[in-house]
């Protein structure tokens, strides 16, 4: 039986793919801030599910809570990073961008690190985060959250460039990029090619199966990441 921990597992992708998970029978380690959301969770499935309460904004927090969960445990599978606040914030309101830079940037990389040294320490493990179409360009009406996803994006491929040292070859990143899926968390007026949650979430797990290093989510975003690495940027500041 596989051991899991899902950050982020309150709502939307993460709780998604933690009841996927736990009908696999896995056992996954769920946190997020709102302890009501877990316990449900750990309610339906009493002998699967390790709950704890954590703002991963608070990077001391994540690394007791993380090995509190290895603790207990004792190796652990597969890591998924899915918690992420993003805000439309054309005005740039500093506290918008101050909580997604500590949730996307400060509190991901503790938890990318942690995941990463325990999975080399291991010699085998499975990290898979959830970055976005976002990571591709700049934007004008939330640049905080796509700089966040950009470096979500740029962090991932580096910690994939560094599994080249590890001797057994068996620890996988994955980076799912996601266009719009149906969550909360959509953000903007136009929100076109939106993927249902159920769907979005069998594709993911599709993609952490097959240990992809990169998927997007749906398939047609790739076309459009393809399109979006080549526009100048003065085309990008008409039309985004
Ligand atoms: N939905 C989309 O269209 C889309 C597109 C591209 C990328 N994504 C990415 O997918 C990921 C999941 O988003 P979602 O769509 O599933 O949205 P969501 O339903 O809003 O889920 C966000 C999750 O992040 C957790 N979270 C937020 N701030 C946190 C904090 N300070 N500490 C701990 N947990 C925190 C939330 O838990 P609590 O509130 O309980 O803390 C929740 O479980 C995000 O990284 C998002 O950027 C989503």
């Amino acid at each position: 039986m596989k051991n899991v921990i899902v950050f982020g597992a309150t709502s939307g992708i993460g709780k998604a793919l933690t009841e996927l998970l736990l009908k696999e029978g896995c056992n996954v380690a769920i946190t997020g801030r709102r302890i009501a959301a877990l316990e449900a969770i750990q309610q339906q499935y009493p002998k699967q599910v390790l709950i704890k309460q954590n703002d991963i904004q608070n990077v001391i927090e994540v690394e007791k809570v993380f090995h509190e969960i290895v603790a207990v445990f004792g190796t652990v599978d597969l890591v998924i990073q899915s918690s992420g606040v993003g805000f439309i914030n054309s005005k740039l309101h500093w506290e918008k961008q101050e909580q997604t830079i500590n949730t996307n940037v400060l509190g991901c990389t503790k938890l990318y690190i942690l995941a990463y040294n325990l999975f080399k320490e291991q010699q085998y493990g499975h990290l898979v985060g959830i970055s976005s179409i976002a990571a591709i360009r700049g934007n004008r009406s939330a640049p905080d959250y796509f700089a966040s996803k950009a470096y979500q994006k740029a962090y991932l491929e580096s910690l994939y460039i560094k599994t080249k040292s590890i001797k057994s070859q068996q620890v996988f990143i994955t980076d799912i990029r996601p266009g719009f899926i149906d969550t909360a968390m959509a953000l903007g007026s136009v929100l076109f090619w939106m993927v249902p949650l159920e769907k979005a979430t069998k594709q993911i797990y599709n993609a952490i199966k097959k240990k992809k290093r990169v998927a997007y989510i749906s398939k047609r975003w790739q076309l459009i990441a393809c399109v979006l690495k080549w526009i100048p940027a003065w085309v990008l500041r008409k039309i985004v």
